[in-house]
Parts: structure tokens; sequence; C-alpha cells
């Protein structure tokens, strides 16, 4: 007999181009260049090639490409996450991965509340973020995510960078948040539902 019983509840994801995508692109990739650590994992379930990362200094904000990007990302943030319902949000760890031919990050999730990738190059020839489906755990959705553009999504969605199969380079800077306050607008609904926002 089965005893959990599992009950649908709808999921978001959010995307919204950058706006200063081109003012910070080549800045940050010059200074990823210094960076040397590189991540090698692969067995029977899982499999994590990363030619480039500082994953290892997610919580380090002493980076240099830290400073520069992080109050530009954050200000970026603010709506997306509005939109989510939240006012208040913490960047709790951020770090970068660069993927060549051959490499891939398997199937994962993220800590805290929200995961959050900026896609700091994104040749078309090279296949999007991955999700599972959270409601049956097998069919994958393609997110539709190109070049600049910012994803958040709920940290427990099983993703993945599927194996880069071209010469091009893709480039994320990856980032957790923990969330704080709830909108006003969000109380509002809950307290007057005759007067609910629009989605
Ligand atoms: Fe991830």
């Amino acid at each position: 007999m089965d005893l959990v019983k599992r009950f649908r509840i709808d999921q978001t994801y959010s995307i919204s181009s950058f706006e200063r995508h081109n003012e910070f692109k080549i800045s940050l990739l010059n200074l990823f260049k210094t960076i040397n650590h590189s991540s090698k994992m692969i067995d029977n379930y899982y499999t994590e090639k990363i030619t480039k990362y500082d994953w290892p200094e997610k919580n380090n904000s002493d980076r240099e490409w830290v400073k520069l990007i992080a109050p530009a990302l954050c200000e970026k943030l603010i709506p997306m996450i509005n939109k989510n319902g939240f006012d208040q949000f913490d960047i709790t760890s951020i770090w970068f991965q660069q993927y060549h031919r051959g490499d891939s990050h398997g199937w994962h999730i993220h800590s805290d509340n929200l995961a959050g990738i900026y896609f700091l190059e994104l040749p078309s020839t090279v296949p999007p973020t991955q999700f599972v489906n959270p409601i049956n755990l097998k069919s994958i959705i393609n997110t539709e995510v190109k070049e600049g553009d910012v994803l958040l999504f709920p940290s427990n969605i099983i993703h993945r960078a599927p194996l880069m199969t071209t010469d091009e380079r893709r480039t994320i800077i990856s980032f957790n948040v923990k969330l704080g306050n709830l909108c006003n607008w969000v109380l509002d609904n809950l307290n007057n539902p005759s007067k609910k926002r629009e989605y």
C-alpha cells in the first residue's frame, strides 16, 4: 500500500534580461581568466565536469568579480524577487562556471529558497538549463533562456546543464537566494481576495 500521497501545487520560474549585460560581460570574463579551479566527478548516476569554476570560494564576497557585479545584480533581482511576492532577500552564495566541449553538470538541486543563473555566455548552439518536471519527476523542461538573461527558480527544482557538444563556451554565474519578508501586495491579496492583483 502506498502510504505517501503527493498533491499537485504549481511552481513558477522567472526569466528577465539583464539590461547591463554588455557593460559587465568582458570585464567578468577577463577576471575569470585568473581562476583555475575545475571539477570532475563521474559515476553511473551523476556527472559534473566543469572546465573552470570557483565553487570553493562561493561564500567569499572579497572576490574582484563579485565586487564588480554584486551591486548591479542585486538591483536587477529586486523586481524579479518582488514579482515572486517577496521584498527582502540575501544572496547567500555566488560562483561562476565555464563549460567547454564535453562538460556537463548533472541533475542536482540548490540550497536556500531560490536558485539563480545569470547567463554570461550562451551561444545559440549551447543547450539551455533543463528542469525535471516536479509533478512526474520524469519529463524534462527546456528553459527558454538566452545570453544576458537571469533565471530564477525554486531551489528544490531538479535541474542540469546538458552535455556541451560544440566548441563554443558556456559561462554562467550561479547564486542562491534566501527570501525575507512577503510584499505588502501579497498580504493585501490574501486579506482582500476580491481585489486580487493580476498575475
Ligand atoms: Fe545548479
